[in-house]
């Protein structure tokens, strides 16, 4: 039962997980602020991009439909029924993650922080922030079935984990510039 609910809500967060890595791989061309500045700074930075945007909803949307594909196998073999995500939903916690990492860059510049500065806590979450707030506002009843509150509370603390662990992962491998 709680196995079921830790493991429906990790699978629920995949299409909002896919998205920044996505963008990483996609990103460059035309930034979202067009190089304007506000107070001296870049609106949001040259990290932003429109294509990296677009790419990483887009992925995040593929997953979500694949999930939906495969949820019926899966479940079948771990024993319970997995979440499934309709199109609503999968656009909200795709491009939700993406808009969170938009906003925190939109902090980091606000707070004299650098494109590719880290600020703690905040690289870990914002996605997480932006995928389940516009996701429980665009689709209540799906957020509260799918994630409880501590299903909720698990995805607050097994996120950051996550993060931490795949963007490590990036840097190693030469895809991004910084290991957050
Ligand atoms: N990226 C993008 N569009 C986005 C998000 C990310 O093009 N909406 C790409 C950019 O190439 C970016 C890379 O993914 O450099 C890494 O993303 P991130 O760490 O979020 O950006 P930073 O360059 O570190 O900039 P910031 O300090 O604003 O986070
Ligand atoms: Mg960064």
């Amino acid at each position: 039962m709680v196995g079921s609910l830790v493991v429906g809500a990790l699978w629920a967060m995949l299409p909002a997980y896919v998205p920044n890595n996505a963008a990483v791989l996609a990103g460059g061309g035309r930034p979202i602020d067009g190089g304007r500045t506000w107070g001296g700074r870049r609106v949001l930075g040259d990290g932003k991009t429109w294509r990296g945007t677009a790419a990483g909803t887009l992925a995040g949307v593929a997953l979500a439909l694949l999930l939906n594909r495969v949820a019926p196998a899966v479940g079948g073999v771990l024993g319970f029924a997995l979440p499934t995500f309709p199109l609503r939903v999968a656009l909200t916690l795709a491009f939700g993650a993406m808009l969170g990492d938009i906003a925190a860059s939109f902090l980091k510049r606000r707070t004299g922080r650098e494109r590719g500065a880290a600020f703690p806590g905040v690289d870990q979450l914002d996605f997480v922030v932006g995928a389940l707030g516009l996701t429980a506002v665009a689709a209540p009843g799906w957020f509260a079935a799918t994630f409880p509150l501590p299903a909720l509370l698990v995805v607050l603390v097994a996120t950051p984990v996550l993060h931490v662990a795949t963007n490590g992962i990036a840097y190693a491998l030469g895809l991004k510039d910084e290991p957050w």
